[in-house]
Order: C-alpha cells, then structure tokens, then sequence
C-alpha cells in the first residue's frame, strides 16, 4: 500500500464506531497486513504479547485497547512489558476509544490526541508499511490526504462524463481541478469572506437531490469572474453574489462544469471538509499532478522530490550567498536594502518545473530573507518586493503547469500571512494578477531567452486567460532588467534506448551540429545544451538534478566538450546519490548536481559529496572535471594494455555456432554417457549469466590437431555439421568462411592453460564488488564476459576491490541501473601505484581468502552471495581486507569515501597518462 492508500484506511477507521477487540486487526490492516497474517495474529500464532488482550506484531507494535480513563496506564504497561523490548516492537500504542496516545520505542516521539484524530498521525506509523525514508512525509499528511482525496474525485468524474476523459478535453478538466484547488484554499483561509463558503454553498444549493451541483459550481465560478460592478448586469445569482471577484483569469475562459454524480457530489464535499490552511505548496504541487496522469495515478506522486533534495540545488546556487550577505549586513540598514533590491531583480527559472517545486522552495526561501531584511530595518509590515513573475518555469504537460501557477500563489499569499499577517496579506491578495509566468511547453524547443529575458522587452502583454495563454504572451516585461539570473530544476533523465522519435529529434536539432555521436546522450543533456546556450548570452549560473550517466562512460566525452566549449565550466556539483521518494518501494535513482557558469563569472568551484554518516560535506577546487572529480579536460581514453602493468584483459569467446557447440549439463552428461571419448572435449561454458547465478553449461572445444579425434564420436560429428551447416546459411560472409572450421569457436580470444578469472560485462549496480571469479583450465569464457588468461591471482584481488568498483562506475558508465565493465575502458585504463613483490602477495593472499570464504557457503551462487542485503559475514570481512590491502597501498590507510577514492584515481591517472589535469 502507499501512504495515501494508508491514509485513506486510517480515516475511514477513524470514522467507523469504536471496537475494542477489533481495533487492533483493523489498524494493522488498515497499514496494509494482509488477512492471512491478521488471521494468525488473532488466533494467537504470532501474537506475542504479554498483556492479557493486548496484540503485539514482531519488530512492529504493541497495542491495548483499554477500560475508558485508562490509556496512560496501559501506555506504562506497554512500555515495561519485557515482550515489548524482546520482541523488538518499533511502537506501543494505547487506547479507550475516547483517546489515543502511541510512542515509537526508538526515538520517544508521542502522539496523545482524542480517538478520532489518530487519523491525523498516520504518518508517524507509517514505518509499520516499510516506509521509513522521508521523515518530511509525517508533515506532509494532510498534502498526502487531500491527493488521496482529489484522485477518487478525479476518476469518478472521469466515469461520470466518459466525455470529458478525451484528449480534447482534459485540459478542461485539468482548468476545472485547478479552479477546485482554489476555492477550497480560497474558503479556509478567509480569502472568501466568512459566510460565503464554497463547500457549505454547493452542499447547501443541492441538498434538495437534485442532479444541480455542475450548474451550483458554474454559477458560482461565473461570480468569481465577474467584477462587483458588472454582477446586476451579468444576473449573478443572489446566493453567489457574496463571493468575492477573483481575476487573475483563474476563472475566465471555459466555465463549464462536469456534471456530479451521488458519489462525486460526496467526495468533492468530503475533499472541501478537509482542513485546506495546512497545505504545503511545495509538497502539494509534486503529488497532485499524478492525478491527472494517467500513467503515474498508481504511484500518486510518490516519486515527488523531497525538499533537502531541492535545497541541494537552491542553496549552493544562489541562496547560500543571499544569506552570506544578510549575516554580512548585520544591522546595517544601507546593506540591507542593497540586499533587498538585489533579491527583488533575482530571476529564477525552472525549465522542467512540473508543479514548480524549485519555484516554490526558491521562493519561500528568499521571502525569509526578505522578512528577516524587514525586521532588522524595522519595517515587518511592509509589502514584498519580490515579484512573483521573477519565477518562472516551462512545462510540458497543461495540469502540472497550472498548478505551478496555483502553488506560486499559494505559497506568495502563505508568505504574506507569516511575514506580514492574515490582514494585510488578505487586503492584497485579490484580485489575483493575471500575468503569465509559466508556459506549458516543450523547453528543448523553445526559446529561453523569450520566456526568461535578461533584460526587459518592453512589451507587457496580459494575457487573457491565465489558464490559456499562447506563448508569446510570455514576454512580460521585468521592472527588474539587468538582475541575476539562476537556472535550476530536475529536467526528465531518460537513456537513449527509452527516448521517443520525438524527443531524440529534440536532441538531434540541438547536438548534431556538434556531434555525431548525439544519439547516446541521455535526454536530460539537452537541458545542459540549452542552458549553456542562455548563459551564452546573459550572465547565469545553472543547475540541474541530473541522472549520474552524463558524467561516466561515453557520455561525457560527447556531452561536456560541447558545453566546454561554450565557455562554461562546472561551478559545483553534488556526486552521485540516491534520488530517493515516497514510492513504497522507494526504487529511486541515483542522481548528481551539476552546476554550470560562464568562466567569467568568479564563483570558486566546490564539490558536494555525503560523507561516512551521511552527512554533506563540501570541498572546494580550482576546477571540476566532467566525472565530477577535481581536474580540468580530464577524458579517459580506452587503452590498448594495462597503464598499470596488471594483466592483459579479453573478451571471451564467440562461437557464431547456431548452438551447435554448446550443450546443456544434461546433455553433455548423455554425450560421455555414449561416448566417453567425448569428455575430452566438453568443457565448462562461462558467461556472466552462467558465472552469476551458478547456471552449468558446457561447450565443444576441440584444437585443430584433434578434429578427426573428436570426429569418432558420432554425437560430435552431427553437432559439427550442424555448425557447418548454419555457418554456411548465414548471411556474413565472414561467417561463412568459417564453415569449414566447424569444429572451432568463430572468435577465439583464449583459453586460460592453468586458469582463468572471469569478469561479467554487466552487473547490478546494487553489489557492493564486482563479481569476478577463478576457473579451471577446463573452462572456456563465453563473449559475454571478459577474462584474464592464465593471470597471476593477485589481478583479481583489483578486481574485487572498491576502489576498482568505483573506478569502473565512473568511467565505464551504466546500462540503466547496470555497470557496465570494459576491458579497455575500465582495466587497462585503471591507475595503480607501482606494486612492489610483497604487495602482490599480500593480494594474491586477500584473493585467495575471498575465495575461500565464498567456499564456506557451497553451493550458494555469486548472486546470493553478493546479495547486499544477505551477503555474508566471512565473506564481506575477506573483501574489507582487500580493501585495507589495496587502500594502504595507495594512500597508507582507508580512503574515507568513494569521492576520496576517485579523487586519488583521477590524480593518479593523469600523472601516469599525463592527460588533462588533476587537482
Ligand atoms: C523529473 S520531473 C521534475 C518536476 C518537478 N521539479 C518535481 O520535482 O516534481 C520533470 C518534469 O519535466 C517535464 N518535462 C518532460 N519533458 C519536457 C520537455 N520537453 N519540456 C518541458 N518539460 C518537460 C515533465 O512533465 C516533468 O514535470
């Protein structure tokens, strides 16, 4: 279940008539236990608890239901009961039905409220469903309620008026939730004087069960369209007469209304009953627009991004430095209102906005300071300077879009209650104002400059419809011409391989004027592209969220010369980190931040990394190379040999065989079964498939000097015609020319003599190693994986090191969540100080102790035994001295972190390859 599934069992538990000895089973029910195990709790099976009545779930919770007036005591009780602790619950929880008190064991926090408000807390439980990531969800309760909430409405109206669900018409429908939106924030916040409320109108207007609430609706949208002074005239009905006049075109343009069926007519009055003043237009935003998409419903804007996360982002690009100057300032009125008209000219500019999150974030942020500049002077009351047209944003899709709108005045009119209070705030707030400074668009093809100006246009356009408002309309004109302007946002990553025909003709039109080699750039790249090509014209700093591919493996050395090129250069970045959300199952995707600037500007360079407690830790540098590493034209080329005198790596072995040559275990057991003079020639077959998950195969390897040998095995004999016979029907001549040689592989790259370590080409970037491993001499190592032939044992020691893990990840780039190795690229290219005898046996001994330990657990495979989750404690304490080893012999202890690592690689590859420049 997700949180807003969750949300929604919870209220309707809340709602339901107090059961003392169902409640238990209803709550952990109602956090997604399924009956099967509700039904083993209740008969006792797994029940541990030792109070009598009480229901306790392994690592979960304890609950009791109580005597009325005694919740505290049975909280005590809880609290000491020796199950509790032994048992490990997470939470006790306690009550009569009258009140509710609960503590999570392991940070003391409480909740004590009356019975039907534990509704209100769901999120505290929530660990109870595996969903522990954000702590910021507990805040977010009511954001994740109303989602809930608006969805069921949404589908509902969707069935109600199959008609509206048309391509044609959702943008009406999207306008029509919006206008929703507003009315329900409009009401609970006093923007609708009191007595005129928009839920207990409509429920009041069509209580009679009559099949009227669209045309309630509509007339009441009419109201709101319509200034005071028009109103006799346009006939407004009396009972909407009261509603203010709101503008800003909100309500302008198509008013009609989808009509309500019982049940919509009940969640649109249930949704309005929800108390509207706690939204959080940063949060809100990012969940409501999955309602609109049809592909993201399930998820429920569970993938929204987390505020930290944006302010990683914000913070380094413009609002660490706002605060600087502010504690510079100190009381010094004359700077302070320096820094005051220097955030009234800051533009901001999101062009993958979705809701505006990084709008919204952005511009609470600057408020603050704007507010805390107005307290020092002494003027708290005093009106924001900060305009909200300086936020803008593209988007492509119409729903998210105009709900960045919805969520900038939201947040502007929040603002305006905390900073300055609810009077004033509300004496400005209406009639909203109508200028347009989202566009729904496609940002990679349409023009920056137009939509962000540096400078005035001198053209200020109103537009008609701020729901509806072409393009060009967004040339409104800056007061605030010549200010700074900052570029951010989290623009959509997507490989080439998921990219559609449109969106790679998008890259096409950008980059094939630099590169033919366009088409394995992530989609993400033409953001970087784009803003290169503003800060071109106009001083600006830009930073995006961005999938980790474009700084590994072959993407960087397509993209970052084409942005190198432009003059700009990487300002700071955040490394490689997991992008995570709400998703239940909290995939998320492992992310950077990159920055970027004209050379001009005079910002030093850092770079952000998480630290061994998680903590963020920044380091400054002259330069930033592409892989993010301090350095300058840094680009690792693949290399013939190893720069470091490890082994010669290959590919395997190619049979180009139509199967002929391989046999499965039974089959080569049939094979010497008839013949035994076929053993000689099976051999183990090893891929990274067979190598990984332990899957046996077997092949035919027959030398040239033994083919009338082999030939006397009739079995042999039919496969190699077999050979012979596909080879001949190929359509490559090379593989033709071949059919002769039936009894041979096509491409032989080698056959270890006394053995073999074997590399998989791809892995799960999930492992902490790489998974490598010994062979016989009767192995044969297939093309899909990579091998060292008859190489002394410490190779595979660096192998499966972390530093090489690293190494290869960066420079070898991923295959989605994949890392994907490279002999050239990845082996030959990876940086080793000088080894000296005794440390190539103290590494073939770390190699040989992994081996063993992976003994210990025969017949467990290499995915099991790599499982990060389950990986065994031998095993892992063998690959920790490997790690200390190989780490000593690069630095004389343990690197700190994998940053730490990089740095010494990069540093030590340029002073061996004396390419580029490392810090
Ligand atoms: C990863 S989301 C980020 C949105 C928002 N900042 C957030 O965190 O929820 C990327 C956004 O880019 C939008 N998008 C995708 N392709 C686009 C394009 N070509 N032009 C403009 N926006 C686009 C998507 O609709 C989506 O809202």
């Amino acid at each position: 279940m997700n949180p807003v599934e969750i949300g929604d069992a919870i209220s309707d538990l809340a709602q339901q008539p107090f059961d003392a000895a169902e409640f238990p089973f209803q709550f952990l029910e109602a956090f997604g236990n399924k009956k099967t195990a509700i039904d083993r709790l209740r008969k006792g099976n797994t029940n541990q608890s030792d109070i009598p009545g009480a229901v306790l779930q392994r690592s979960h919770i304890h609950i009791a239901t109580c005597q009325p007036g005694s919740v505290g005591d049975t909280l005590t009780a809880l609290r000491g009961s020796p199950k509790t602790t032994s048992q490990k619950a997470r939470f006790i929880l306690a009550t009569d039905g009258d009140r509710f008190e609960a503590e999570d064991v392991t940070t003391g926090e409480t909740v004590v409220c009356d019975y039907p408000d534990f509704a209100n807390h769901f999120g505290f439980f929530l660990p109870l469903a595996g969903i522990t990531t954000v702590a910021q969800i507990r805040e977010s309760s009511f954001d994740i309620r109303a989602t809930g909430r608006l969805n069921k409405l949404y589908v509902t109206l969707l069935q109600d008026n199959p008609e509206w669900a048309a391509a044609d018409r959702r943008s009406d429908m999207n306008h029509f939730m919006a206008r929703l939106i507003f009315c329900f924030f409009a009401e609970d916040t006093d923007i609708f004087h009191s007595g005129y409320k928009f839920t207990e109108t409509v429920t009041r207007m069509t209580s009679g069960g009559v099949d009227n609430t669209h045309e309630v609706i509509q007339e009441l949208f009419r109201a709101m369209n319509t200034p005071i002074a028009d109103r006799t005239a346009a006939g407004i009905k009396t009972w909407a007469n009261g509603f203010p006049y709101v503008n800003g075109q909100l309500f302008s343009g198509n008013i009609d209304v989808p009509r309500f069926s019982r049940t919509a007519r009940g969640y649109l009055i249930h949704i309005g009953n929800l108390d509207w003043t706690k939204i959080n237009p940063d949060i809100f935003g990012s969940m409501i627009q999955a309602v609109a998409d049809d592909e993201e419903r399930g998820a429920l804007g569970m993938h929204y991004t987390s505020v930290p996360n944006i302010l990683k982002v914000l913070n380094p690009l413009f609002l660490d430095d706002l605060r600087k100057h502010l504690e510079e300032a100190g009381d010094n009125a004359r700077k302070l209102l320096n820094l005051r008209s220097r955030m009234a000219k800051i533009r901001v500019f999101d062009p993958a906005c979705g809701s505006g999150n990084f709008l919204v974030i952005a511009y609470k942020e600057m408020r603050a300071i704007e507010a805390e500049i107005n307290r020092r002077r002494g003027e708290p009351d005093r009106r924001s300077e900060i305009p909200l047209t300086n936020f803008r944003g593209i988007e492509l899709r119409d729903f998210p879009a105009e709900i960045a709108r919805l969520a900038l005045i939201i947040a502007e009119y929040q603002c305006d209650v905390l900073y300055r209070g609810q009077k004033e705030a509300l004496a400005e707030f209406l009639p909203l104002d109508s200028q347009n400074w989202i566009t729904c668009g496609n940002a990679l093809r349409l023009d920056w400059l137009s939509i962000c100006p540096p400078t005035g246009t001198g053209v200020k356009v109103r537009g008609d419809d701020l729901f509806n408002t072409p393009l060009d309309q967004s040339e409104i004109d800056f007061e605030n011409a010549g200010g700074e302007t900052y570029i951010c946002g989290n623009p959509p990553y997507l490989g080439s391989k998921w990219q559609t025909s449109e969106q790679k003709a998008d890259l096409e039109q950008i980059f094939s004027r630099h590169t033919a080699s366009w088409k394995s750039l992530d989609y993400v790249a033409g953001w970087f592209a784009k803003a290169a090509d503003y800060g071109t014209n106009t001083p600006t700093v830009s930073a995006f969220v961005s999938t980790n591919s474009i700084c590994q493996g072959v993407q960087v050395p397509i993209l970052w010369p084409v942005i190198f090129a432009t003059g700009h250069r990487i300002v700071f970045a955040h490394t490689s980190f997991r992008w995570a959300n709400l998703a239940s199952h909290n995939a998320g995707v492992t992310v950077a931040i990159i920055a970027i600037a004209r050379d001009e500007t005079d910002r030093g360079a850092t770079i952000y990394s998480i630290g061994e407690h998680g903590e963020t830790t920044a380091k400054s540098a002259e330069r930033i190379c592409a892989y993010l590493v301090p350095g300058d034209g840094i680009e690792i080329k693949p290399a013939r040999r190893s720069i470091s005198g490890c082994a010669y790596m290959d590919l395997g072995n190619m049979p180009k065989d139509g199967g002929n040559l391989l046999l499965s275990f039974n089959e080569a057991v049939e094979m010497t079964a008839a013949d035994p003079n076929a053993g000689k020639f099976i051999f183990d077959f090893v891929g990274s498939q067979e190598f990984v998950k332990g899957i046996v195969r077997n092949c035919l390897w027959i030398e040239d000097h033994e083919v009338e040998e082999a030939r006397r095995s009739e079995r042999i004999s039919l496969r190699l015609d077999g050979v012979r016979q596909m080879r001949l029907s190929s359509d490559a001549e090379s593989t033709r020319a071949f059919a002769d040689r039936s009894h041979r592989f096509k491409q032989i790259q080698g056959r270890g003599k006394s053995s073999t370590i074997v590399v998989p080409k791809v892995t799960s970037e999930r492992r902490a190693y790489l998974p490598v491993g010994l062979l016989s001499s009767h192995s044969i190592v297939s093309d899909n994986a990579f091998a060292l032939y008859d190489a002394p044992l410490w190779n595979m020691a660096i192998v499966a090191s972390r530093v090489h893990w690293v190494w290869v990840s960066t420079v070898c780039g991923q295959l989605e969540t994949r890392i994907r190795y490279s002999n050239t690229l990845g082996w030959h290219t990876f940086p080793l100080p000088k080894l000296t005898e005794q440390n190539k046996a103290d590494l073939t001994a770390c190699a040989e102790n992994i081996l063993l330990a992976r003994e210990t657990h025969f017949p467990a495979t290499i995915a099991d035994l790599y499982n990060p989750e389950t990986m065994p404690e031998n095993l892992r304490r063998a690959h920790e001295e490997n790690d200390e080893t190989l780490e000593r012999i690069y630095i004389g202890r343990r690197f700190k972190n994998d940053t730490e690592r990089l740095e010494k690689l990069f540093e030590l590859y340029t002073r061996m390859t004396g390419k580029g420049k490392a810090a």
